[in-house]
């Protein structure tokens, strides 16, 4: 969630509070010292009052980080968004489905994908190299979630995903064999059927398709499960918890990065060798009925 950012952490201290203390503070000291004791006590109530009041200067300083990144949004929205999505966001007929609501997540995706700003009117927006820079997408994305609320992006600084909230407290930082065994088990119930279980990829209706999935980073995956871009449906908290998804970007990363032993295609060839399997299994399977036939006659 947004809150893991520290800029906008919420101030802990109340400086009202802070402030009424300090002087409570400083009179029951007055009735016990004199002189130079009191100046001391002076001391300490600034200083307190100075850290009471940093907190809030910090806090004043990121919303005016957050609205800077809304405006640089903005600013880019309205050179590259705005004729296919519209002036606020609506959405304009034979162009660009409206933005109210789609969330962040849904821009870092198109965006982070280089799937938006779309050139033309094909039936599907094409991964591309992205056009703009992570400081960027993450402006267009705060624009966006600023008009209209939506599924979040769940990162860390540097804008790559935060696995320890998608896996709670118990998370040490490493991918186990469990977790990639759970992903691909988990994948082939609910992706294999579009994407085909080697993550390859596969035709669907009317010129469209699923593609391949080893280009996409985490956060990609993440969003396309949350957000379902065109064609592939969302996938929510109760059909596939955050722990799910996490297992189901282990296996997709597991088999991009090992491909022998993930098992995306035969040998690690590719299609090729796969065409060639199949070809040799069918003709022993020919071959092996005709014997038969033969044995029995
Ligand atoms: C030429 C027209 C065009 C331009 C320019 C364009 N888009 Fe789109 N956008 C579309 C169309 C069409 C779709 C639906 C595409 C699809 O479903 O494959 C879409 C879909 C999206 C979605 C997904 C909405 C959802 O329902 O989840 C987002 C987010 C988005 N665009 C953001 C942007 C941003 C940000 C820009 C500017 C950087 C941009 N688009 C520029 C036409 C455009
Ligand atoms: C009904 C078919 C369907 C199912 C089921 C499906 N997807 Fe998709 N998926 C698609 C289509 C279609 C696209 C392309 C959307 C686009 O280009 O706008 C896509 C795109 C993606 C992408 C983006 C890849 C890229 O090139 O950037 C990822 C990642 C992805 N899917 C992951 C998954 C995962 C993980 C699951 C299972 C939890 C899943 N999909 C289930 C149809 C499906």
């Amino acid at each position: 969630m947004m809150d893991s950012n520290p800029n906008t952490e919420p101030q802990s201290e109340n400086p009202t509070a802070a402030n009424a203390s300090a002087s409570r503070r400083k009179r029951k000291m007055r009735r016990t010292l004199a002189g130079a004791a009191a100046l001391s006590v002076g001391l300490t109530g600034a200083g307190i009052l100075a850290s009471a009041l940093t907190p809030d200067a910090q806090v004043a300083t990121a919303q005016r980080d957050d609205q800077a990144l809304i405006q640089e949004g903005k600013d880019i929205y309205e050179v590259a968004c705005i004729t296919c999505h519209g002036t606020n966001l609506q959405g304009v007929p034979d162009r660009g489905p409206s933005l109210i609501g789609v969330g962040e997540g849904s821009v870092y995706f198109q965006v982070h994908s280089g799937r938006m700003p779309m050139m033309s009117n094909d039936a599907q927006a094409e991964r591309k190299t992205p056009r703009y820079t992570e400081q960027q997408t993450l402006a267009l994305a705060a624009y966006v979630a600023a008009n209209g609320g939506g599924p979040e992006l769940v990162y860390n600084d540097d804008g790559t995903i935060a696995m320890e909230e998608l896996r709670g407290s118990s998370y040490d930082g490493k991918i186990h064999p469990e977790d990639i065994a759970r992903g691909s088990e988990l994948f082939r119930m609910n992706c294999a059927s579009c994407h085909n279980f080697t993550g390859r990829g596969g035709a669907l209706s009317s010129g469209k398709y699923a593609p391949p999935l080893d280009p996409a980073n985490e956060q990609e995956i993440y969003q396309a499960m949350l957000t379902g871009p065109q064609n592939m449906p969302k996938f929510s908290e109760r059909q596939l918890t955050h722990d799910e998804k996490a297992d189901i970007i282990a296996f997709i990363k597991d088999a991009k990065e090992s491909p022998s032993s993930g098992g995306w295609s035969v040998g690690g060839l590719g299609p090729v060798a796969e065409g060639l399997a199949m070809w040799i299994i069918g003709i022993t399977a020919l071959v092996g009925a005709a014997m038969w036939i033969g044995s029995r006659t």
